[in-house]
């Protein structure tokens, strides 16, 4: 059933709609929009939320920066991600210019920091639309209210207690989606600003959950992506408790979704009762991304980690003991405040220990506002730089040889684009998360096939349909 705010938000939809049809009969042509993503799964899934919304009133989706509707979801986990949105709003300047009817709008992780708001209203106040994390079910009506009168919307909430998510919804893929469990984050480990821009942990009901995959696979979707900032600690504060092993447990009874991922565990609040339901699962795909951030357990206590190396290498050994073949894959900062040559060696030594089949190796960035900005011994851009560097090549030695293991099998594969490079061959991706490039024709895409794995070229295998 739909609650007061979904219904409020689809009347907006109906007058977006409105405006929009008679801003095209005014122009004699369609109006065209872009949504670009940046960050994570979070972020991709609140875009396919938006872009929804923008179809459902009558724009037409481009790719093209002059459309009549830019709108950015923008990241600000690292200061890179924040420079790339100012460059490009940068770009976006000329062709408002040429476009009078053009419309450019903020939104997501960065505009829930006031110091991004003072600058845009300083050096890009030819922005239009603003608005936060907490507040993004409002964006119909936040389209209304700039178009209705031709003014600047910016809207930022500091925090919401609401879940709405019964709205329209464009997705990527026809097969495959991300669906939020929960949203926030309570763990404040000092170097991330997640938990001041996304707000504290909200688990949405289970059984929201199943009917909104319910719904999913009877519109084709085979694979779910379960998202949360620590999907370990879901349903915890639900005023009916539930743990995330017996969420998944529901989700698994769902008659024809055939694959279950999810994004992200933290290590402290890994359960052994979830480790045995992945076991027991025919649908939890065999990867885990399990961020790790330093294996020196004096850098992970100051990380407000709350695990050592010692427990994080206990939870890999366990998991392998339970599913032998599973790819773990890990996320590692360097040049966190305070870290020595001594520290980068204990990363390493983990590394090499855990054998990852991959990891996303980061330089740590000062993000205002967190308790590691304030710490005084931050580690100089050189020394930096050459720890990242020996971290990134054993990462990347071990990733080759560790995912190669495939090499020779038949594997269950699930066919997801045309392969860019040539039309001919497919791209699937094997429960293990790793791709794989096989000839086939497109009509196998949303399929679950089985492809013998012939040849590893360190990131992805070449295949052929069996
Ligand atoms: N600097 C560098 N990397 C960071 N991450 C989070 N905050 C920072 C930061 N301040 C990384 C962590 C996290 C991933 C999503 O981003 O590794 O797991
Ligand atoms: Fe950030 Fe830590 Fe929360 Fe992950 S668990 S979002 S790294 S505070």
């Amino acid at each position: 059933m739909l609650n007061n705010e979904e219904i409020l938000q689809r009347d907006y939809i109906e007058k977006l709609k409105e405006i929009v049809s008679k801003k095209k009969a005014e122009l004699g042509r369609d109006l065209t929009c872009q949504v670009t993503t940046f960050g994570c799964q979070m972020n991709a899934r609140d875009s396919e939320k938006i872009l929804g919304i923008l179809l459902a009133a009558g724009y037409v989706e481009t790719q093209s920066d002059d459309a009549d509707f830019v709108i950015y979801n923008t990241c600000t986990v690292r200061d890179n991600a924040n420079q790339r949105v100012y460059g490009r709003l940068g770009a976006l300047k000329s062709h408002k210019k040429k476009n009078p009817n053009m419309k450019i709008g903020l939104c997501g992780c960065m505009m829930q920091e006031p110091s991004v708001i003072e600058k845009i209203k300083t050096s890009y106040s030819f922005v239009d639309l603003i608005f936060g994390t907490h507040n993004i079910f409002k964006f119909a009506e936040l389209m209304v209210r700039m178009l209705e009168n031709d003014q600047k919307v910016y809207e930022v909430w500091e925090g919401t207690q609401e879940i709405v998510e019964d709205l329209p919804i464009e997705r990527k893929y026809f097969f495959k989606s991300g669906i939020n469990i929960m949203f926030g984050c309570n763990n404040f480990c000092s170097y991330c600003i997640v938990p001041y821009v996304r707000g504290r942990e909200r688990s949405r009901k289970p059984e929201e959950i199943v009917e909104e995959i319910k719904k999913l696979v009877a519109d084709g979707v085979v694979e779910i992506m379960l998202l949360g900032q620590n999907v370990n600690s879901y349903g915890k504060n639900l005023d009916n408790p539930i743990s995330f092993a017996k969420l998944l447990e529901m989700v698994e009874e769902i008659e024809g979704l055939e694959r279950i991922r999810f994004m992200t565990s933290h290590p402290k609040d890994l359960s052994d009762e979830l480790i045995e339901t992945m076991k027991k699962s025919k649908k939890i795909c065999h990867h885990m991304h399990l961020p790790l951030q330093s294996g020196s357990s004096k850098i992970l206590s100051v990380m407000n980690r709350r695990y050592d190396k010692e427990h994080y290498l206990e939870l890999v050994k366990k998991i392998r003991e339970a599913i032998p073949d599973i790819a773990i894959t890990t996320d590692i900062i360097v040049g966190f405040p305070g870290e020595t040559y001594e520290d980068v060696l204990e990363t390493i030594d983990v590394i090499k220990k855990a054998q990852f089949d991959n990891a996303f190796t980061f330089i740590y960035s000062k993000r205002t506002g967190t308790p590691a900005a304030e710490m005084p011994n931050q580690v100089d851009e050189e020394t930096v730089k050459k720890h990242f560097d020996m971290v990134l090549s054993t990462v990347q030695d071990m990733a080759k040889e560790r995912t190669a293991r495939f090499n020779g099998q038949t594997v269950d594969v699930l066919v997801e684009d045309i392969n860019e490079q040539d039309s001919e061959y497919l791209d699937g991706r094997m429960s293990h998360n790793t791709v794989v490039h096989f000839k086939g024709s497109k009509d196998l895409i949303g399929k679950i096939v089985n492809v013998k794995l012939t040849n590893f070229h360190g990131f992805y295998y070449d295949g052929e349909l069996v």
